[in-house]
């Protein structure tokens, strides 16, 4: 079992060590970092008390079992992040992005707050969330006023605002700087990422 500071004790080692990316990307994983290190954050007991995935959860979320082989190659910080994502899957509150004349984007993608105003642990300085993306599925352009950072943790393709469509690798780095638009699609496994906003 992997207890939630083991969680954010992974995601800091991965958020101080952001070399691939820009100076900005870099500072920005910082300032996560620290917030993290600075605070406790209470937990969400209405969400903890509940088994979400019985009742109104979405089917999507069952692909997490095809990323099981994907996450027995990741790197031990990365693999701590996505096996506490399976462990907690019951208990999380999956969302989605509605878009209604997307049917297979609304039957092949969800979200969920690890940390965050409406995460399993209440943050109101950060989100720390997870999208899983069934394969051949494109979630499509968005933007946000906050700052993000995602960890990549499966195979995918990402896209922003000026640029081609790239694969950042299964151990990569994607890098938003505010407002920027962004998507985000998976090939022929689904796509796993841990997102940060700076809020
Ligand atoms: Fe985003």
């Amino acid at each position: 079992m992997i207890d939630i500071q083991q969680f954010e004790h992974a995601l800091i080692e991965l958020l101080t060590e952001i070399n691939e990316l820009t100076a900005e990307a870099q500072t920005a994983g910082l300032k996560i970092a620290e917030k993290l290190k600075r605070n406790e954050r209470p937990i969400n007991k209405n969400l903890l008390s509940n088994e979400y995935l019985a009742e109104g959860s979405l089917p999507v979320v069952e692909q997490l079992e095809d990323c099981e082989a994907t996450i027995e190659a990741l790197s031990p910080a990365r693999k701590t992040l996505a096996q506490y994502i399976l462990q907690m899957q019951k208990k999380l509150r999956w969302y989605q992005r509605t878009l209604e004349d997307n049917l297979a984007f609304m039957a092949g993608h969800a979200n969920a707050q690890l940390i965050g105003p409406q995460g399993l642990y209440i943050s109101s300085e950060i989100i720390v969330g997870v999208s899983l993306i069934a394969p051949h599925i494109t979630y499509p352009d968005h933007n946000h006023p906050p700052e993000e950072i995602y960890i990549v943790l499966s195979e995918g393709l990402w896209w922003q605002q000026g640029g081609q469509w790239f694969s950042p690798g299964v151990q990569g780095y994607v890098y938003n700087p505010e407002n920027i638009m962004h998507a985000m699609a998976s090939t022929a496994k689904p796509l796993l990422a841990i997102w940060c906003l700076n809020i």
